[in-house]
């Protein structure tokens, strides 16, 4: 583990000299979700994951988000450990991140983009996330994880890993609600990267033939509209397909990234 002097909790695998992969966790998660797609990528590649501000280890401080501040963690990331001809993975909240970094800093050697999109919240998700805000000041983090957890992952996969998703819930109701919060007000507030697609490096496009939360088809018009892209559809997962389809998953970067 390596802190950074901004607080943020940095994890690497693999060996310096290889190409460099930054994963950037979803909401509400923390880096250890992409624990077992980096076991196995973790031989041919640097795999770089951390704790997004406000979750897991890395620091909360004010909670006022926004995707900008979330982009400059990354570039502080970057800059300390003087990585180069970086490779982006973002999934969902993370994807969002991941492609506001590609537009403001234009110098990545290729994205990968899970379960995420180009487009901010609409009014109806505005109003949503703000009440989600008002709830878990009034309720408490655990109804509002319930429901999300309800729409993240598909029946047959809560019902079959039960432990795995308890362990998960428990460490996030660990997690300090104002993160949380941080990252609601942050997704609000996010601009519309739909126009950079147009200016991006080559892409892989990984989404999940049951995801509830940002559909399968909202990524292959994303495809369509990127020059060099690649899609992948994973079957028989939800929202959190990382987790899900850990092998599929990896299996679709390798594929990607030896190309
Ligand atoms: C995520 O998985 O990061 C979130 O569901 C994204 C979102 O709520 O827009």
């Amino acid at each position: 583990m390596h802190t950074l002097t901004n607080g943020i909790q940095v994890f690497c695998k693999g060996d310096t000299n290889k190409q460099p992969l930054i994963f950037i966790h979803g909401f509400p998660f923390d880096h250890t979700l992409w624990d077992e797609v980096i076991e196995q990528l973790k031989d041919d590649f640097y795999c770089i994951s951390y704790d997004i501000r406000g979750f897991g280890e890395s620091e909360v401080g004010h909670g006022q988000y926004t995707m900008e501040s979330y982009v400059d963690d990354l570039e502080a990331i970057i800059s300390e450990l003087d990585l180069r001809q970086v490779i982006l993975c973002g999934f969902s909240m993370g994807g969002y991140i991941a492609l506001r970094a590609n537009e403001r800093l234009q110098n990545f050697k290729a994205l990968i983009l899970a379960n995420t999109t180009t487009t901010s919240d609409d009014d109806e998700a505005k109003l949503k996330r703000a009440k989600a805000m008002h709830d878990i000041d009034k309720e408490g983090v655990e109804p509002f994880l319930d429901n999300f957890f309800t729409a993240a992952f598909t029946q047959n996969y809560r019902q079959e890993q039960q432990e795995k998703i308890a362990l998960l819930k428990e460490k996030i109701l660990g997690f300090d609600p104002v993160g949380i919060k941080g990252a609601l007000l942050a997704m609000i507030s996010r601009t519309d990267t739909t126009q950079s697609l147009e200016n991006t490096p080559p892409a892989l496009l990984i989404t999940a033939s049951d995801d509830a939360i940002i559909e399968a088809k909202t990524m292959k018009d994303l495809a369509s509209k990127m020059e060099d892209s690649h899609f992948v559809e994973l079957q028989e997962s939800g929202h959190v397909s990382m987790l899900q389809k850990p092998q599929e998953f990896a299996k679709a970067m390798r594929s990607f990234l030896i190309i």
